[in-house]
């Protein structure tokens, strides 16, 4: 197992590329399940989570080939299989969105049920209630989700509440059911955006993504996908944040402005200063931050994916600020290692009360999750001295090349076996 080891102290000044979203990457790929042929899909970011759902899908029988950097083409010619297995469904969740592109393809599908995880019990009722309205048969057996139906049909699905994955995997499988389907409450998040625009250039017939209610009109099949994944607007805020943190200096090359109005507001209560240029967008800050609240939502709230990366800018605040999580009841773990750091934070259930304090100093500290640990990275660069962060495996999921991009901005940031 790798760590990272960061001196602190320094502010980071250069420029960023934001590389494209694993949680838009994720489903597109999964999608290309609905097709027989090659899929090209482009600005892939290189992430261990994106090596797990390219190996899941090579078990399925897919031949998958990455001709360049950040694109892969996935041949679903002879995507035979119908199994997502315990092992790969344990190491990432996400690996559910196979379910509906499995049942649709093959009139069956056995996927592993996710246990909880660290951030929380994470259900997948929805899911399933969903594929059950559009006629799925749906037992569960010895871990596993066993789905039948030889042809889904379209129905009214009201969602009990919003889900980003279930919603993706009920567009999936309505793309290619008979007749219509009207997702209601269904989540609004960009990535679904994406997944919806990668499947309607392929000849699928969704209306409404980015809103809460979606309607899909079934299609017999559509064309192998060719499609660019959006940039990802939790790395740009994550780098946002390392500017404001460090009191430093980022040019973000390619941020996806109009997903990011919540965090840029929130950032700007927070003294951050924010200009456009030819460049890029440019991100600083002076002196620490003032101390603002937040509560966590669904898009186009301010999202669960930034909180522990805003409670990192809030531990170095000039006063005391609120941030309360609604979306995961155990997304919380990140404090007691902040407060390694010397960060004063009460949590009381879902409510942290961060009190700013004006100096973070280096010590050990463990990763615990993705956004948690992306969390350390930010406090470790504002913190005097060394911080060690193992565990890092986590950070790798979802940041790509994340030392790299710092170290080119100034910091002191080094990768060791632990
Ligand atoms: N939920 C249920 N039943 C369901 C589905 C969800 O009770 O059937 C609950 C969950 O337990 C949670 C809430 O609904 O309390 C929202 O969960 P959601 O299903 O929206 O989360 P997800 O689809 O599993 C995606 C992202 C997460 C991100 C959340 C919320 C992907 C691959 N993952 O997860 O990303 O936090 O939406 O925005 O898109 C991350 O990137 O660090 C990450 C965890």
């Amino acid at each position: 197992m790798d760590q990272l080891v960061i001196e602190g102290g320094r502010p980071l000044v250069g420029n960023v590329k934001i590389s494209g979203s694993k949680n838009a990457a994720l489903p597109i790929m999964c999608a290309s399940l609905l097709t027989s042929g090659r899929n090209r899909i482009h600005n892939v970011p290189d992430l261990r989570d994106v090596r797990t759902m390219t190996k899941l899908l090579t078990m399925l029988g897919a031949e998958t080939a990455a001709p360049q950097t950040n694109s892969i083409t996935i041949d679903t010619s002879n995507a035979e299989g119908i199994e997502a297995p315990y092992d790969l469904v344990k190491t990432m969740r996400a690996s559910v969105l196979a379910l509906g592109p499995l049942l649709v393809r093959h009139g069956q599908a056995r996927v592993s049920l996710p246990g909880g995880c660290a951030i929380g019990e994470r259900p997948i009722d929805q899911h399933l209630k969903g594929l059950s309205a559009l006629g799925a048969k749906i037992d569960l057996d010895g871990g596993y989700i066993m789905a039948h139906a030889k042809r889904l049909k379209g129905a009214a699905i009201d969602m009990d509440l919003v889900t980003v994955t279930g919603t993706e995997n009920l567009i999936m499988a309505a793309t290619l059911a008979k007749g219509e389907t009207i997702i209601r409450n269904a989540a609004r998040e960009p990535e679904i955006v994406d997944l919806a625009q990668a499947l309607n250039s392929a000849g699928a017939r969704i209306e409404g993504a980015g809103e809460a209610v979606i309607r899909i009109r079934g299609v017999d099949e559509i064309m192998p996908l060719e499609h660019s994944v959006m940039p990802d607007r939790i790395e740009a805020g994550t780098f946002m944040v390392a500017a404001g943190i460090t009191k430093g200096e980022l040019c973000i090359a390619n941020p996806p402005l109009e997903h990011l109005t919540v965090i840029i507001g929130k950032l700007k209560e927070a003294g951050l200063r924010f200009q456009q240029t030819p460049k890029g967008l440019v991100v600083s800050a002076r002196r620490a931050p003032r101390a603002v609240s937040i509560i966590t939502g669904p898009y186009p709230g301010f999202p669960t994916d930034m909180q522990a990366q805003f409670m990192a800018l809030m531990a170095v605040s000039t006063g005391s600020s609120v941030i309360q999580e609604t979306i995961f009841e155990n997304r919380m773990m990140h404090t007691s290692e902040l407060r390694r750091l010397g960060a004063n934070i009460e949590v009381n259930g879902s409510v942290a009360v961060v009190s700013g304090s004006r100096h973070l100093t280096g010590a050990p500290v463990m990763a615990t999750d993705l956004r948690a640990s992306a969390c350390l990275v930010l406090a470790a660069l504002a913190a005097e001295g060394q911080t060690k962060i193992s565990r890092v495996y986590h950070l790798d999921r979802g940041y790509e090349y994340i030392d790299r991009k710092l170290s080119q901005a100034g910091a002191v940031v080094k990768r060791q076996a632990e």
